[in-house]
């Protein structure tokens, strides 16, 4: 799939940590671990353009112009549940960042996502709003999240997710052709379920252990 909106990131060690993710031995402690991880290596990607300037700093041998990053900076926004075991890793990186938080589930016969929570930073219009979540499915959720953040006020959002199906990055870049999408994976299909094949199962349940 080519699109210019999204990138796949096919690192040896993203996609080495991305095949214990899916084995459905991995632990509950290896999962969470794990996707911390790839929080990391994904926000390395997903922040690569982030605007620097310069302040002036002494190392031991002399004076520089030394480049930091610039003005206000990030809003990490979790959709709940799964999001949040990317946005620990996220917080990893950029410890400063803002959090806001999206409640979403999906309804199980029609997998329309459903509102449950929606608490933003007053400021979002001035900062670069990185949605996770690990999985783009259908994208009816990461969707729906991209315009609840939109409604609130952000101009520059992102959106970053370790796996996807084909029919979400299609249902995704024409929903928001200008929101950026950085994945680990693409996969083959969705399951009857709207489940990703081949996936990793459901990434809220491995996450929390709660099936
Ligand atoms: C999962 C996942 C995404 C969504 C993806 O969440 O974390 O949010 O499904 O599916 P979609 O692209 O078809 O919308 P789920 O609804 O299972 O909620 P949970 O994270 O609370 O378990
Ligand atoms: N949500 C998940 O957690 N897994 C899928 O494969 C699809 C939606």
């Amino acid at each position: 799939m080519d699109y210019p909106s999204v990138t796949v990131v096919d690192h040896p060690l993203v996609q080495h940590k991305l095949s214990i993710l899916r084995n459905k031995e991995t632990s509950t402690t290896n999962f969470r671990r794990l996707l911390r991880e790839l929080a990391l290596l994904l926000g390395y990607e997903v922040t690569r353009d982030l605007p620097l300037t310069r302040q002036h700093i002494e190392t031991p041998l002399t004076a520089m112009e030394a480049p930091f990053i610039d003005g206000k900076k990030l809003v990490i926004v979790p959709i709940l549940r799964a999001g949040l075991g990317l946005a620990d890793g996220l917080l990893d990186l950029v410890p400063s960042a803002r959090v806001g938080h999206v409640g979403l589930y999906r309804d199980p016969a029609s997998k329309a996502p459903v509102e449950y929570y929606f608490k933003m930073p007053e400021d979002v219009a001035e900062r670069l709003v990185l949605v996770c979540d690990p999985m783009l499915a259908t994208a009816n959720s990461a969707i729906a999240a991209v315009d609840m953040v939109k409604q609130a006020g952000a101009r520059r959002v992102k959106m970053l997710c370790v796996l996807a199906a084909p029919e979400g990055v299609v249902a995704f870049v024409a929903a928001h052709p200008d929101v950026p999408l950085v994945v680990a994976a693409i996969d083959d299909r969705l399951d009857s379920h709207a489940y990703i094949v081949p996936g990793l199962g459901d990434a809220g349940d491995r996450l929390f252990g709660t099936r």
